[in-house]
């Protein structure tokens, strides 16, 4: 059994001690929050587990294998290289720091400490998005023209960081896995009313080799849930919701086709060329897995066996750098910003 601290026990932070509690193979030895009224709702759901304020506590406990990181942004950088300084393998949340500088040295530490460092990209362990990444990787889309992503809320609203490192943390890692690339450069513009300073909306388009635009919509400040996803290839096009529990994949299969027939009358050489053809919509059956069960199963691994992550440092810096990219834009009124330039 590995023993493992969960650091942080607000909003995400109990989905964590839940999975590392009941699983067959880890139990959570230590949950650390600064909060005295987070530990109090911890010890009642749990009351086998040790509680304290200071992280050192959990990284001083030699009975410690490796530690989840569950706190605000912000505080990544310093918790994560504390850990993987005493020794600890670390699990931390996403985005992996809020500048580049900071992740690269997370990545660098846990290398130099031979530990290992794994970001929670949740969304690569989601079944639907595995089988969705099968569809593009087997060319079953065709080539992919573009990539489209909303994903708004209202709320919870950050203070530490803008919308994009919070929410389009996500879609990046999700974009680079189903595209098996990373990103050239960004445009992005974004609107900050709440907290002057954090963008609250962020609008940004990123492109991708080969030519494929991956068009990003992030926001903490709109009336509805939306996670709405959609890969448009020229031989067909999917969409993917994992609002949608029970079908969060569909297959279109549409595209636009070069006219081989003649037709008797045509109004422009585009319409003489081109024509649309609209096939059946396939709603692949996904496998029922829990993507955080997925993600904590993938750590342990990882852990006990020394396997790459696959969501570890190299790809949690990669999607820091595209959001890096993206702030730098919106401070430049939307000029073109090259990732990691
Ligand atoms: N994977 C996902 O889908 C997902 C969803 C939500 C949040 N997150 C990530 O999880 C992290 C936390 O988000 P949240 O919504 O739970 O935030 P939150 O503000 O609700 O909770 C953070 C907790 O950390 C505690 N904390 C802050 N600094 C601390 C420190 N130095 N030592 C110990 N405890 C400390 C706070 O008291 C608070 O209880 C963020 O990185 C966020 O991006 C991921």
């Amino acid at each position: 059994m590995l023993k493992i601290a969960v650091v942080g026990a607000g909003h995400w932070g109990p989905n964590l001690i839940g999975n590392f509690h009941d699983h067959t193979r880890s139990e959570v030895a230590w949950v650390i929050d600064r909060s005295e009224d987070r530990l109090a709702a911890v010890r009642t759901r749990f009351p086998d587990i040790q509680t304290g304020t200071e992280a050192r506590l959990a990284f001083e406990d030699p009975a410690v294998d490796a530690v989840a990181i569950a706190t605000p942004t912000a505080t990544h950088h310093e918790l994560t290289l504390a850990a993987l300084r005493s020794g600890k393998h670390v699990l931390v949340e996403k985005p992996l720091a809020e500048t580049v500088e900071k992740a690269e040295e997370m990545h660098a530490v846990a290398q130099e400490v031979g530990r290992i460092l794994m970001v929670g990209h949740v969304f690569v362990y989601n079944a639907a998005a595995q089988l969705a990444k099968q569809y593009i990787t087997n060319q079953e889309l065709g080539r992919v023209y573009y990539i489209s992503m909303v994903r708004t809320n209202l709320g919870p609203i950050r203070v530490d960081v803008n919308a994009a490192f919070d929410l389009a943390a996500h879609d990046i890692s999700l974009a680079s896995f189903w595209l098996d690339a990373t990103p050239i450069s960004v445009t992005a513009t974004g609107g900050s009313w709440i907290n002057r300073g954090i963008e609250d909306a962020v609008f940004a388009t990123i492109r991708y080799p080969n030519d494929v635009l991956v068009n990003l919509h992030a926001s903490w400040l709109n009336p509805i849930k939306t996670r709405d996803i959609r890969v448009v290839g020229d031989k067909r096009m999917l969409t993917f919701d994992d609002v949608n529990t029970g079908e969060p994949l569909r297959i279109y299969d549409k595209q636009v086709d070069e006219q081989t027939a003649q037709v008797p009358f045509v109004d422009s050489f585009a319409s003489f060329r081109m024509t649309v053809r609209e096939g059946d919509i396939v709603v692949p059956r996904v496998p029922m897995s829990q993507p955080l069960k997925q993600e904590c199963d993938h750590f342990l691994d990882c852990v006990e066996n020394g396997e790459t992550p696959m969501s570890g440092g190299p790809e949690g810096i990669s999607v820091v750098r595209t959001l890096d990219a993206i702030s730098r834009s919106m401070a430049d009124r939307g000029r073109e910003a090259l990732v990691g330039g």
